[in-house]
């Protein structure tokens, strides 16, 4: 089978090296040259994607993957096309179709008949049917006759993403019955995976959004918990294992937000559409308010943070990925800023240009010195780390860190809906 995969960022690369890994013949379309050029190396452009460099090793090689920024020539030649370009918000809190609708177009200039079409980004409710599949109809071909559509969620955590594209049901969701039954026929075929075949593209696009909207939410109210513990003097680790204990009951954890260009977005998806969605903002706005209550919280402990030296670790929006869209860090820095401190920040995945990119002034090594060392994303490359050196006081800003080993240390410990250590 030829397959076209358009799009090919921390998603749809492992998605077309895992395809091709299969025996299919895949194309990599991406408007991107470096990471057309990287691909036909055979190199990785993501090092922290666990088996990634292996397959795309593997799959270049053997011919069966080829990247190429000509997209419409791709896609003449397959038989099924998947897009996985990211589709984000604007300022306005929209979803930002721009990149989604210049691919579709490209698709549509080399659809050949009959072909099968797959949304893979999470999108608002409708968007495949009212607004993706005319596109690609462009004037002068059919749904349901010319081609299919269906919606078809990535439901993958970055660094195992080539271990989740097969470990969860893939859910599919047709623009019509023959979309749905023939994006339900290829997942089978080339991964073998279980598949959930809903009533329609709208269905499989709302299920995507309500995981996400879940966790946001779950997290809003572990954080809404944290600062019920922090005005008790309680510690919100021991609550929430005990209220966990209970099959029941599945709190996340508490932290100074959520980030990654997913869990925070997708609920704004939901604010834009029809049906209401109180709940959805009312998680974003708790959320959204983390960075500050951090701050305050640090700044009541250090006498105000007017003058200090403070120091975030760990830039990305979670750890082990070099991933920074809507990293809280930012949020961090900005709060702590508009108390006065001096910010730095180190992250061990990335560049100094990255760093800088992200507005933070980037600290040297050996860390050491600061007044407060901010926690944010703990990567296993801090492991080991002499907190001693680096400051008195460590605000572990995702309960991540060893109480017990810092303290031990000889250093004040504060976390999100955890007491301080006593001075
Ligand atoms: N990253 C995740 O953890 C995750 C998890 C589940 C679902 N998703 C969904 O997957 C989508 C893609 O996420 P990602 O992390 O891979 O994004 P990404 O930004 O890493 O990759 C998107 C790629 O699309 C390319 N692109 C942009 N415009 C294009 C065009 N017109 N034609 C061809 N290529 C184009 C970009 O150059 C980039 O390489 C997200 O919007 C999200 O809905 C992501």
């Amino acid at each position: 089978m030829n397959v076209a995969v358009v799009g090919v960022g921390r998603i749809g690369l492992p998605l077309a090296a895992t395809i091709a890994s299969r025996g299919h013949t895949v194309f990599a379309c991406d408007v991107d040259p470096d990471r057309v050029a990287f691909v036909n190396r055979g190199e990785n452009p993501l090092p922290d994607e666990a088996g990634l460099g292996d397959l795309l090793r593997r799959t270049v090689s053997a011919g069966l993957l080829t990247a190429t920024g000509d997209t419409a020539a791709a896609v003449a030649r397959c038989e099924t096309v998947l897009f996985a370009v990211a589709v984000d918000v604007d300022a306005a809190g929209r979803a930002d179709l721009t990149n989604l609708l210049a691919a579709c177009d490209d698709v549509a200039r080399g659809l050949q008949p009959g072909a099968l079409c797959v949304f893979d980004t999470t999108l608002p409710v409708g968007t495949t049917r009212r607004v993706l599949a005319p596109r690609l109809e462009a004037g002068r071909r059919r749904v349901g006759k010319d081609l299919f559509v269906a919606f078809s969620p990535e439901r993958l955590l970055m660094g195992r993403i080539i271990e989740d594209l097969t470990k969860y049901p893939k859910v599919v969701g047709g623009v019509d019955r023959l979309g749905g039954e023939r994006a339900a026929a290829f997942y089978r075929t080339v991964f073998g995976s279980e598949v959930l075949t809903l009533a329609s593209a709208e269905a499989a696009e709302l299920s995507k959004l309500s995981e996400g909207a879940y966790r946001d939410l779950n997290i809003a109210l572990a954080n809404e918990l944290a600062q019920v513990a922090d005005a008790h003097g309680l510690d919100i680790n021991e609550v929430l294992r005990a209220a966990n204990s209970q099959p029941y009951c599945h709190l996340h954890t508490p932290g100074t937000g959520v980030g990654g260009h997913c869990i925070p977005v997708y609920p704004r998806f939901l604010m834009q559409g029809e049906g209401p969605s109180a709940l959805s903002a009312l998680g974003r706005e708790v959320n959204d308010s983390m960075p500050a209550y951090a701050a305050e919280r640090v700044a009541g402990l250090v006498g105000g943070l007017a003058g200090k030296r403070v120091l975030v670790l760990g830039l990305t929006f979670r750890p082990d990925v070099a991933v920074t869209p809507h990293t809280n860090a930012v949020d961090l820095l900005r709060e702590f800023e508009a108390r006065g401190a001096t910010v730095e920040g180190h992250d061990c995945l990335l560049g100094e240009a990255d760093v800088r990119g992200l507005g933070f002034t980037p600290a040297r090594e050996p860390l050491a010195g600061f007044d407060v060392a901010v926690v944010h994303a703990l990567h296993r490359g801090y492991a080991g780390m002499d907190w001693r050196a680096v400051a008195p006081l460590l605000f572990d800003a995702r309960n991540a860190l060893d109480r017990a080993a810092v303290e031990a240390r000889g250093v004040r410990y504060l976390g999100v809906g955890r007491p301080a250590s006593p001075d």
